[in-house]
């Protein structure tokens, strides 16, 4: 309701991870122009050894947004050779995906303890306070912290950093700043499937909150913007148009060209990268990059 009465519209991206959502994204992570999930796993692929050293033993593995949890495999099996069993807590707001994945890695892993929790990021950070777990590592990988802005990004870290005691460490990974001929087209894959992801918010609008969006008569926009460094998501009224929301109980007026403002994908330079860790009560213990610089993988552990 407050999203859409704004003047520059706007809805939250967590609202994209519906069953089919969460199903769409999976399905970005392969797509070739969607270079993130790729290039990441190449970084986890060739340093998980040394990334398992450095989070010595005997923690929690803690992850925000597993998803699938498919590129964490490889950061399990490192974590695995170096402990005899572990504990792994994959946390997400998609329940599905969130319960299927645990069920294929106890398969995988019978080592494995795994708690789930399907909840929103500071529902469960909050939880995870009370538990007091003794030793943990915290994962957010994929870029997600992209998804801030920057003050919420901050805020965010400074709450990572409020569960975490001085031997605990946060692994993060970062989307860098690159050329717009690589960025644009990994928000607007040739198949349409992120025009997909983008517009299900409004069928999942439809659906859960009885609205009557006329899915055909919006579009998907990605675009980066130069100068604040992320790709921004908008779904773009082709006409002027009213909008009713049944369990809002409210008609919301677009004009023709007026959008929504679903997503900031926020990239980043080396340098702001530590300064994020700096703001937020960390120090950057390592980073690892790819060969073309294009990702990062963080380890920042609390000052
Ligand atoms: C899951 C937030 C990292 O910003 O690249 C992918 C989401 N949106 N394509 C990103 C997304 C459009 C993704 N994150």
């Amino acid at each position: 309701m407050q999203g859409l009465s704004s003047t520059q519209k706007t809805l939250p991206p967590k609202y994209f991870y519906d069953e089919t959502g969460s199903e769409l994204f999976e399905k970005i992570t392969r797509l070739p122009e969607y270079y993130p999930t790729r290039t990441e796993r190449a970084i986890i692929e060739k340093y998980s050894e040394e990334i398992a050293i450095l989070a010595q033993k005997d923690f929690a593995f803690i992850e925000l947004g597993s998803g699938s949890s498919t590129k964490t495999r490889l950061l399990l099996e490192a974590f695995l050779r170096r402990n005899e069993k572990l504990h792994y807590i994959p946390i997400d707001i998609s329940k599905r995906i969130l319960v299927e994945s645990a069920k294929a890695l106890l398969k995988d892993y019978p080592e494995l303890r795994i708690t789930a929790m399907a909840s929103d990021y500071i529902t469960a950070l909050n939880s995870l306070k009370q538990q007091n777990i003794s030793k943990k590592l915290i994962a957010f990988l994929g870029s997600t912290i992209g998804n801030f802005n920057e003050k919420g990004r901050i805020e965010f870290l400074r709450e990572i950093r409020a569960t975490m005691n001085s031997q605990d460490c946060f692994l993060i990974g970062i989307d860098l700043i690159k050329d717009p001929r690589i960025l644009e087209p990994a928000y607007n894959d040739s198949q349409g499937v992120t025009a997909k992801f983008n517009l299900n918010m409004l069928v999942r609008i439809n659906k859960e909150l009885d609205g009557n969006f006329n899915i055909g008569k919006f579009r998907h926009m990605a675009f980066l913007n130069k100068k604040m460094s992320r790709i921004e998501m908008h779904l773009e009224s082709t006409t002027r148009q009213s909008v009713k929301i049944g369990k809002l109980n409210h008609t919301f007026e677009f004009k023709k060209g007026e959008t929504i403002y679903t997503e900031d994908s926020c990239k980043f330079s080396k340098e702001q990268i530590k300064e994020m860790a700096k703001s937020s009560g960390f120090e950057m213990k390592r980073s690892w990059y790819d060969s073309k610089n294009w990702f990062s993988l963080n380890l920042f552990e609390p000052i």
